[in-house]
């Protein structure tokens, strides 16, 4: 790690500060504006908006200036010693961002989501070396940083998608396992390759499906960041780290961006739900390639996608374990990138709870599905991007508060979930006959749950073995719905207890029919029907009963529930639950979801040649292909998490605490 002394913020304001009481300034800088000074050999002077310091690109080289010379900068002022040629360049790409979007505003000013054409153009190249920004310190290149540079030029009619697969084909095939694969398998492989998505010339994502048939793609033709992580495991696991490792730098240079949705910008830090390539023109013969994200303002939902950016750490810790590439998450840029995101989920609102507070829809489940509050799912990505930033983040001075912060959060979350969230027979019957109305911290019904609450379908579905994690926990209000993605999820991170783990595969085992069925997985059990699915989803017309999110099944579940299967030593459900999927995905040409109770048909309005589909599929077969590797993608139990929790519950000295034998069940 390079010297990283302050927060940024700080840093900027030092770097100004000092700059405004340097004596080498003797020109007039006016209101709102600093100078800085720019070149490799013969210095000159640069009058800048202070607006445009809240740029990525800007922000990247104030990093990159403090690594270089502290606070000692050699003309007295802020100083950049990259070439002029190419800070003017940078210049002139953030006033084209800052016009396109005045301009937007100017034409829509009522319109929401105005800022949805917005194209930003991002950095090139990630580590090549002829392309890279000419900047004068040896050091920089040797370090090969990322350097916000012009975006890049192409003739008219490349193409970004597909280009990619003879390249990939090349680095895959020839690994061995190419051997013993399925006619399904390799199908999977041509249409993932098929499915890469380029910038530049080189693979940073994959497109959501890739029907050539479909002449509506609406934003499916766009490079998800929660889609991608099956794409980038199954790279991963073939040995192909590259397309990881651009999609983890691209998408890095999207966060934070200054998106504005009418007049209100959403927090730094936020990644985007999508992105997409677009291709300006520049004059008759040139283009230009962009990146254009989507923060969530342009899909149904319009909600931020407070999951992308924990996917994007869990990924982040995927790469580096199974490539060994630790330079990566060392480098300043992808620090700032964690610390950032961290600071989105950590920082202080009206929260009562140590789970994560967010709005319906913004997960997987991403149009209106009653998962407003703390989903379970948010809670075990939170729950695993926590644990694996505890993992990365370099602990220096600037760094250790927010390290102390995630302990803190990691115990209060686990206690939280393994105390409230799970349910089993015998829970049950506790809330059976709970007393309501007591008003006090000792309050054994600590969330005042009314009984009546318990849902019918309930009663008969619980089994006698095994239990699970609720949807979503509130005062008042139980979500009782089995939702697969957070309940496979809280095995995987050890969000909950070993016995909890073991528990909830017993449940998918004994409810196998419900929740597998003709084709794993059903998203929740059991759907929204009659009047709450007119109240909860508005009536939506995709989320009909048995549909969709509302009770589909969803393939691309498959990796994750086979890694919980690895996890736990059950690798024959895993087995059971790709055998099953297999031959149906290659003949029905790889839907995104079934519909009905069993998932018998293709789903209503699924595209086909999903790619998480594939991807999901791929990973499940190599991860039981090679069950050692599923150690490098899942957590064990942290002690240490545990003990931070029990002694903070002994300091209470709630009554709650006296539970000793029930509580030592519950944390272990
Ligand atoms: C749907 C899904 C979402 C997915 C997207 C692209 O909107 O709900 O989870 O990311 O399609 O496949």
């Amino acid at each position: 790690m390079g010297r990283h002394k302050f927060p940024k913020t700080m840093y900027i304001k030092l770097a100004i500060g000092r700059y405004l009481s340097s004596s080498a300034v003797n020109i007039e800088v006016p209101k709102g504006h600093f100078s800085v000074y720019v070149g490799e050999n013969n210095m000159r002077r640069f009058i800048v908006p202070l607006a445009y310091l809240k740029h990525p690109s800007f922000q990247r080289l104030l990093n990159l200036a403090e690594e270089e010379f502290g606070y000692d900068h050699p003309m007295g002022g802020l100083t950049f010693p990259c070439t002029e040629e190419t800070f003017i360049k940078l210049v002139q790409n953030i006033r084209l961002f800052n016009q396109t979007r005045n301009i937007l505003h100017f034409i829509k000013p009522k319109s929401p989501f105005s800022s949805h054409n917005l194209h930003i153009p991002t950095q090139c190249t990630i580590n090549q070396p002829h392309k890279h920004l000419s900047l004068s310190h040896h050091n920089w290149r040797k370090k090969s940083r990322i350097f916000p540079a012009t975006c890049c030029n192409g003739n008219k009619h490349d193409h970004h998608i597909a280009d990619y697969s003879t390249t990939i084909e090349n680095n895959v095939n020839d690994k061995n396992v190419a051997l013993n694969e399925t006619e399904a398998e390799k199908e999977a492989w041509r249409l993932l390759k098929e499915a890469v998505v380029t910038y530049c010339g080189n693979p940073v994502g994959t497109v959501a499906a890739n029907d050539s048939g479909d002449k509506s793609p609406l934003n499916y033709d766009q490079v998800f960041i929660r889609d991608f992580v099956p794409s980038g495991l199954a790279f991963l696991l073939k040995g192909e780290g590259e397309i990881v490792r651009n999609f983890l730098l691209h998408t890095l240079q999207l966060q934070s961006w200054e998106k504005t949705v009418d007049c209100y910008s959403p927090g730094q830090g936020l990644m985007p739900a999508s992105f997409k390539i677009r291709t300006v023109p520049l004059d008759d013969t040139k283009v230009e390639e962009v990146l254009d994200p989507d923060f969530g303002e342009s899909a149904i939902g319009r909600v931020a996608p407070v999951d992308s950016g924990l996917w994007w750490i869990i990924l982040l810790r995927a790469y580096t374990k199974i490539t060994g590439d630790y330079a990566l998450q060392e480098r300043v840029d992808v620090q700032t990138g964690i610390k950032l995101i961290l600071n989105l989920c950590l920082s202080d609102g009206f929260d009562m709870f140590p789970s994560l507070l967010v709005t319906d829809g913004s997960c997987m489940i991403d149009r209106r599905m009653g998962i407003h509050g703390h989903p379970l799912e948010i809670q075990s990505l939170f729950y695993s991007a926590l644990r694996c930033a505890r993992e990365m983040l370099a602990v220096d001075e600037g760094s250790k508060n927010l390290v102390k912060t995630v302990n803190n959060r990691l115990s209060a979350l686990s206690f939280h979930i393994r105390e409230y969230y799970w349910l089993d027979m015998k829970k049950i019957n506790e809330i059976y006959r709970y007393k309501t109305e007591e008003y006090s911290t000792e309050a054994i019904n600590k969330f005042n749950i009314y009984p009546e609450q318990i849902p019918y379908w309930l009663m008969e579905w619980i089994p006698e073995e095994g239990g699970y994690m609720i949807g979503n926990l509130q005062p008042a209000h139980m979500d009782f719905r089995f939702f697969t993605l957070g309940n496979i999820w809280s095995i995987v991170s050890s969000l909950s207890t070993p016995k909890q783990n073991k528990s909830i595969l017993n449940l998918l085992e004994a409810k196998w029919d419900d929740l597998v069925g003709d084709m794993p997985l059903k998203i929740i059990y059991p759907a929204l029907e009659q009047e709450e699915w007119r109240i909860i989803t508005g009536s939506d017309p995709k989320n009909t009963p048995w549909s969709y999110h509302n009770g589909g099944s969803w393939p691309t579940l498959l990796w994750q529930f086979t890694l919980a299967c690895i996890k736990m030593g059950r690798i024959e459900l895993a087995r059971k639950a790709v055998d099953i999927a297999e031959n149906r995905l290659y003949a029905d040409h790889w839907p995104e979801y079934y519909d009905t109770r069993s998932g018998k048909f293709i789903g209503k309005q699924s595209r086909l040649y999903q790619t998480w589909t594939i991807a999901g599929l791929l990973t499940s077969k190599m991860l039981l292909a090679n069950p050692e590797k599923a150690s490098l993608l899942f957590w064990e139990e942290d002690y240490d998490l545990l003990e931070i929790c029990v002694c903070a519950l002994n300091k209470t000295g709630k009554k709650l605490c006296a539970r000793g034998a029930a509580k030592s069940q519950i944390l272990v």
